[in-house]
This record gives C-alpha cells, sequence and structure tokens, in this order.
C-alpha cells in the first residue's frame, strides 16, 4: 500500500533512494517517484515501475521516495509521489479520509491543485504552515488530516533534514554507513541501515546533523529504541531464480526449518496463564493468514475441545463485540502491519482480551501490541502472493495448538512430533511439479474453477482459489465439496475445472462423490491426495500423490503444488507472479 523511503546522508542519497524503492516495490508498483535535495531540487517521478527511474541521478544528499498503490486518482506520472506545493514536497503512505472537504476548504482559499491525490492537501497545509521551522509546519498540516498517514517530507529551502511522521501507517528510522533513513518496512533497508527504531502512532522524527530524533504528538522529545533486525528479513529468496514467488517456494522447506529452529528455542511460559484460563479462543487475519487461522481453529478446537472463533479481522472489528477478559485472541499477520487485523487487535486487546500475534515481523506494529508474540522466521517475502509465510504461518499455529493442550492437559497431540518431517516433506511435494505443469498447461484457458475440499482441505482449498485468482487472474472458488449439489453444480458442463484436494481418510469418499456429480457432467476433475487407494480409486481425470504425513499437518504441505499451479498458470497466461494487477504485499489502509 505504498512504500515511502527518506534519507540524509553524507553523500549523494539518489542511488540509495532508487535501491530502497527496488525494495519497497511490493507495497505498490503503478508509479514511482524520487526528490533529491542539493544545490537544487530535482524531483523525478513516472507512471509504471520503480525502473522507470533507472535513468534518473540528481545531485544531493537529501531526499525522499515513493511507490505507489494508487487510492485517489489513476497511475499516472502526475498523481506519481513526491508531490510538491511551495517549498515543500512530500511523500505520504495512508488516506487522508477527509481530503475532499479539505480540498474544497483550500480551493476556497485560493489554492490550485494539479493532481487528484488526497497527497497533494497534506503537501498543501504544510506548505501553508511552513514559515522556516519544518518539524512544527509538519505537525501543524497534519492536525488537520483524519485517517492514516506515514510521510516523509522535505523543504526546498533546507537541505539536509528531513521531518517524517506516522498514524496507523508503518514508519521506521534507520541509521547506516549509507546515510540516515526512514523507510515504511526494514527489509527495503538491507545493506543501508543496521539500526533501526519503529516508530510510534503520532510520533514525529527529524533527520538532520548527523541524529535522528523522534517526538511525540506535542514535540517534546521521547526516545524510542535501536535494535538489530532479523538478519532473515535483509536476505532476498534466490533460490529458484527468476521471480520472487518461484524463489519463495522454492524457499519453503529452509524457512520451515528455521520456523521449527525458532519454535524450539521460543519461551511460551508467558502465556501460559492465558491458554490455561482460556474459555473461548478468537483467530482473526486476512487473505492467505485467514486461511492458516482457519486450520488453526480446527485443528485446536478438535485437540482442546473449547470453542475456536474464527473471522476475517475486517468483519471481526465491526461485528458486536462478544470478546472480553479471560478470551484469547491470535492475530495472524505475515507483515505485521494490516490495517484491519492491526484494529481487530487494538480492539480486543481494549476489551481484555489478552492478545497472541503471529507474525513474520518481531517489530511490525501487530507484535508490538500484542501481549505475546510469534516470530514464524520465514525469511523476507518480497512476491505479493503469499507462499512460504503460509506454510511457516500454519507450523507456529500447529505449535501454538500443541502448547494450548499441554497447558490445559499436560499432553501433547498425537501429530506434534510429526512437525519435524514437514520440512522434507515440502521438498517431496516439489517432486510434483513436472506433474502440474502439465496440469498448468491444461487449464491454462479456463474462465473459472472450483477447488474443493472438506474438513481441513476446505482451508487448502480456498488457498488454492485465492492464489489463482491473485495471479492467474482466473475466477476460482474455494468450495466445500458437500455444498456442491446445493446451487453450485449449476456451473458443471463439458470441461469445467474442478481441483479436489482430498487428505481425509474418513472424508474421502464423500468428496468423491462430489467429483463423480462434476464428471458425469463433462467437468475436468483433478485430485490431490496422500492415500495412493484414494487416488486409484477416483474417477478424476489428473491424480497427484501427495507426500504422506500425519492427516492433521496435512494443509502445510498439500497447499504447495496448488501454489505451484497457481505459478504456473499465471506464467502460462502471460503475467508477472510478482506483480499481481490491482493489489501490494502489505495492506495497510482498511
Ligand atoms: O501481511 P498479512 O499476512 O497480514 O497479509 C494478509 C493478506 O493481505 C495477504 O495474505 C494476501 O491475501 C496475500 N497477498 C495472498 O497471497
Amino acid at each position: 500500500m505504498c512504500g515511502i523511503i527518506g534519507c540524509v546522508s553524507e553523500k549523494d542519497c539518489c542511488g540509495a533512494l532508487y535501491d530502497g524503492l527496488k525494495r519497497l516495490e511490493y507495497r505498490g508498483y503503478d508509479s514511482a517517484g524520487i526528490a533529491v535535495l542539493g544545490e537544487k531540487l530535482s524531483v523525478c517521478k513516472k507512471k509504471g515501475g520503480v525502473s522507470a527511474l533507472s535513468c534518473f541521478f540528481a545531485q544531493g544528499n537529501t531526499g525522499i521516495g515513493h511507490t505507489r498503490w494508487a487510492t485517489h486518482g489513476a497511475p499516472s506520472d502526475t498523481n506519481a509521489h513526491p508531490h510538491r506545493a511551495g517549498k515543500i514536497v512530500l511523500v505520504h503512505n495512508g488516506i487522508a479520509e477527509n481530503f475532499s472537504a479539505l480540498k474544497a476548504e483550500l480551493e476556497g482559499a485560493g489554492e490550485c491543485f494539479y493532481s487528484e491525490t488526497d497527497t497533494e492537501v497534506i503537501a498543501k497545509l504544510i506548505s501553508r504552515a511552513y514559515r522556516g521551522d519544518l518539524l512544527s509546519a509538519v505537525k501543524e498540516g497534519l492536525s488537520r488530516v483524519e485517517g492514516s498517514y506515514a510521510v516523509a517530507v522535505i523543504a526546498e529551502d533546507r537541505p539536509g533534514e528531513l521531518v517524517a511522521a506516522k498514524y496507523k501507517s508503518p514508519l521506521v528510522a534507520g541509521k547506516g554507513a549509507a546515510g540516515l533513513f526512514v523507510c515504511s518496512d526494514i527489509p527495503a533497508l538491507a545493506g543501508a541501515a543496521d539500526f533501526i527504531a519503529r516508530a510510534e502512532d503520532k510520533d514525529f522524527i527529524r533527520i538532520g546533523g548527523g541524529r535522528i530524533e523522534f517526538f511525540d504528538e506535542n514535540l517534546k522529545p521521547v526516545s524510542r529504541t535501536f535494535f538489530r533486525p532479523q538478519k532473515e528479513l535483509f536476505a532476498l529468496s534466490v533460490a529458484g531464480g527468476g521471480y520472487f514467488m518461484r524463489s519463495e517456494i522454492a524457499e519453503i522447506p529452509q524457512a520451515l526449518g528455521r520456523t521449527l529452529c525458532a519454535l524450539g528455542q521460543a519461551d511460551f511460559a508467558p502465556c501460559a496463564r492465558a491458554l490455561r484460563a482460556a474459555k473461548r479462543l478468537f483467530a482473526v487475519a486476512c487473505g492467505t493468514a485467514y486461511h492458516s487461522a482457519l486450520v488453526f481453529a480446527d485443528i485446536a478446537e478438535a485437540s482442546l475441545g473449547i470453542p475456536v472463533i474464527c473471522h476475517t479481522a475486517g468483519e471481526f472489528r465491526y461485528r458486536p463485540p462478544v470478546i472480553g477478559e479471560g478470551d484469547v485472541l491470535i492475530a495472524v499477520s505475515q507483515s505485521g502491519e494490516t490495517a484491519d487485523t492491526l484494529e481487530a487487535v487494538r480492539l480486543a486487546a481494549e476489551r481484555g482480551a489478552y492478545v497472541i500475534a503471529v507474525t513474520n515481523i518481531g517489530s511490525s506494529s501487530i507484535a508490538a501490541l500484542a501481549d505475546f508474540c510469534l516470530v514464524m522466521r520465514a525469511g523476507a517475502e518480497v512476491a505479493v502472493a503469499a507462499t512460504k509465510s503460509y506454510n511457516c504461518q500454519l507450523l507456529c499455529l500447529y505449535y501454538l495448538a500443541a502448547q494450548c493442550l499441554f497447558f490445559k492437559e499436560e499432553k501433547y497431540p498425537d501429530w506434534f512430533s510429526s512437525l519435524n518431517l514437514l520440512p522434507a516433506a515440502a521438498e517431496e511435494a516439489f517432486s510434483r511439479f513436472s506433474e502440474i505443469d502439465g496440469l498448468a498447461d491444461r487449464l491454462k484457458g479456463a474462465r473459472a474453477m472450483y477447488f474443493l475440499g472438506r474438513g481441513l482441505d476446505l482451508c487448502t482449498a480456498k488457498e488454492g482459489a485465492l492464489k489463482v485468482k491473485e495471479i492467474a487472474r482466473v475466477f476460482a472458488e474455494g468450495y466445500p465439496a458437500g455444498e456442491l449439489k446445493h446451487g453450485s453444480l449449476a456451473l458443471a458442463e463439458e470441461g469445467f475445472p474442478v481441483v479436489c484436494v482430498s487428505t481425509s481418510g474418513r472424508l474421502a469418499k464423500k468428496s468423491e462423490n462430489a467429483l463423480a456429480e462434476v464428471r458425469s457432467r463433462g467437468g475436468y476433475c483433478a485430485l490431490f491426495s496422500q492415500y495412493e487407494e484414494v487416488l486409484s480409486e477416483s474417477c478424476a481425470d489428473f491424480k497427484c500423490l501427495l507426500p504422506a504425513l500425519p492427516e492433521a499437518l496435512m494443509p502445510a504441505v498439500s497447499v504447495i503444488p496448488l501454489q505451484y499451479f497457481a505459478y504456473k498458470m499465471c506464467l502460462e497466461r502471460g503475467y508477472d507472479p510478482d506483480k499481481p494487477r490491482n493489489l501490494a504485499k502489505s495492506v495497510t489502509v482498511e
């Protein structure tokens, strides 16, 4: 949802800004821009990805950069950031929700706008407040803005100084040999900053005179702790070469190994009391993380025998508040910055629930708000489509469910010791990829497809469908196999593709019935199971043998061929898997 970066360096900062933007590009890639301030101000902004700026160079040690995911105004050179008003130049991530009213007011006061963005309104407000003191002007300008923001601001007459501020959008400060930085994300500062500090909501940051200073909402100096970031976040996946998504799938076994190692060393004692006493568990998340939360709900409810209520975070936050003291909320988020999940966490905490975060970024906003945090250590995930983080999230959630049982009944679930098998099973799943190439080739022209499953397989089916929609741009629906004949079977006709995941011995026959119903209407059926007899007895046209694991753990590996299937479908259809249309990696706006 837009990436911002700002730098004050002892040398020219244009290259550092460009490199940072390249690493931030997964936050939005419809336009990008850089402003560099030295003896003069130079601004370059263009529609398209960050590489559209590759020919731009300007001398100057102060600068800001932006990669955009459009909210207000179409992607265009004009709407691209930075935005300028008078001496003020600014980049912004977030949404000024009252921008229409502010714009009308400013137009009434004689201001002219050249872009359609909400950001230009913020630039105007700061510019009108600017009388040589940049920090005060940023504070005054932002005091009118409702919504969310992370901004980085420079003034044409103040080279060597940069002011940033945040509210509900992520912002970190970093220092290293390359200079002093502000940035939306930690991984974008790889190679540039050695120490990072997180800004809190309503913080202001001033960089200048070789220092980074933090201020609270009243501009009173406050201290924020600098730490060395998790080193795996600075190492980008290169395992499969080519696209990040392919590399990140290839890295799943190593990522699971890292997660296992981290979980083995984690101290669960701080959450023992809350988990032991919990009468209900809630799990909230968005997108792919929601599908891992669904798996958790199923597993935990089965082993603990207490209700586990799972909601998408966006729905949870607007429901009547049924959560309170004695409840435990588990918030799952790769980035730890997803706006809806963050607000769900705030709500649960306000109502007295104990909050456990499962995230890839230990220094994220969700981690900071939680009472207890499990960091999954999947490593930096750059592709917008979540892959390895899903597998690692599941591993963390299995572990958490097992700890819950241990705290309540002093025993572990029977599948617990098999968690160690996950990396090897993931590796084994890769050997099926050549078969999947054939399936993707067969189905590349499909206009729609169903992904069917029952029980835990339904979660995998939903995740497979999401991946296909997201990157291959084919309508897909993850659906309970048993529900098909209650309406959806009406779409089955000659060649209509249905993918079925069937890893439960108990439910396999039921899923097979659904496939038979599709097949007898001419549909094309693909079946995934770890049971040879389930495959051999099936009427499916395509059959894929999955690695065998205890059934409870199958979601962590049965999804891998589906992730790869979506990737291959995407390539077959001529799209870039790393840059799905209309999407961005980190959804920091509601
Ligand atoms: O960072 P989060 O895990 O909170 O992100 C949640 C979703 O936005 C994310 O999983 C999204 O659904 C993925 N792009 C799907 O591949």
